[in-house]
């Protein structure tokens, strides 16, 4: 098992990529705390996966619930060795018609939140720990309409490298998986929650015919990516961002929408 005896914090952890994480990571021996802020949800993962799973309902935008959480987790689980700091949300700000809220939720969220999870997690992190940032491939992409995410996610990556240095002394490794459209329930929140079942079809397919592999990431196959980083298997990889997307950055006019 590659995670034998670790313990682990996955913010975000009660749906699609963290969840299927926390499933990875009991899988190789790790006991796992997954957060989130519905408490519905955050219940019905712990049950799923079992003694070695603990829900935490914390918000990572709100520092009394991060307070908490980490005065929790020092009394539950003592020391850390690996934090995901996935939590995330998406969101359009189309430049011209964006209000400064909209814009400075995602940012306080995927930005702010990331920062202040680790930051919160350093003490109790053990040295030679690994903190993995959940980014994305609009760190390169330049689409339409989401400049607030893309910078958010940008922002991880040059967050996680100036963290690394910090953690340097201790051990510790900071890296960034940045999947590419991956079958999560973030598809279906927000403004896409009210999509028609068409609607929902056609940008499936959209996102299937840009990737050169010709299909969407499962979140399973970003798990893999992530227990990869956490644990010794990436020993001597510290300060990188791990894109998991089928080849759309790398390749893109590999994908069917290019090819004659
Ligand atoms: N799926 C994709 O195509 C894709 C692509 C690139 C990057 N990503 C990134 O992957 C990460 C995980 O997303 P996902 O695709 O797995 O989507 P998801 O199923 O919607 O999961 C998002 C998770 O973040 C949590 N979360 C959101 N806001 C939070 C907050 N303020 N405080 C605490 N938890 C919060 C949610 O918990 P609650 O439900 O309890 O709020 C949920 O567990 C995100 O950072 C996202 O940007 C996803």
């Amino acid at each position: 098992m590659k995670l034998a005896a670790k313990k682990a914090l996955i913010t975000g952890g009660n749906s699609g990529i963290g969840l299927a994480t926390a499933r990875l990571f009991i899988t190789e021996g790790a006991e796992v705390a997954i957060t989130g802020r519905d408490q519905k949800t955050l219940d019905e993962a712990v049950a799923e996966l079992g003694p070695k799973a603990h829900g935490y309902r914390a918000d990572v935008t709100v520092a009394e619930d991060r307070k908490r959480l980490f005065a929790d987790l020092a009394k539950d689980f003592g020391k850390l060795d690996i934090v995901f700091a996935n939590a995330g949300i998406g969101g359009r700000t189309p430049t011209g018609a964006t209000d400064e809220a909209t814009f400075e939720n995602i940012v306080h969220t995927n930005l702010n939140g990331a920062f202040f999870t680790v930051n919160s997690a350093a003490p109790l992190l053990n040295d030679n720990g690994s903190i993995i940032f959940n980014g994305s491939v609009h760190n390169y992409l330049g689409q339409a309409g989401v400049a607030a995410y893309a910078a958010t996610k940008g922002g991880v990556v040059s967050m996680a490298r100036a963290i690394a240095a910090d953690l340097a002394p201790r051990n510790i490794r900071v890296n960034v998986v940045a999947p590419g459209a991956t079958k999560t329930p973030i598809w279906k929140r927000g403004a896409r929650a009210n999509a028609s079942a068409e609607e929902s079809a056609k940008l499936a397919d959209f996102f299937s015919s840009v990737v050169p592999l010709g299909r969407w990431g499962e979140p399973e196959e970003l798990a893999k990516a992530v227990l990869f980083l956490a644990s010794d298997d990436s020993s001597y990889i510290n300060a990188i961002e791990l894109v998991v997307d089928g080849g759309a950055t790398g390749a893109p006019f590999g994908a069917p929408i290019f090819r004659g």
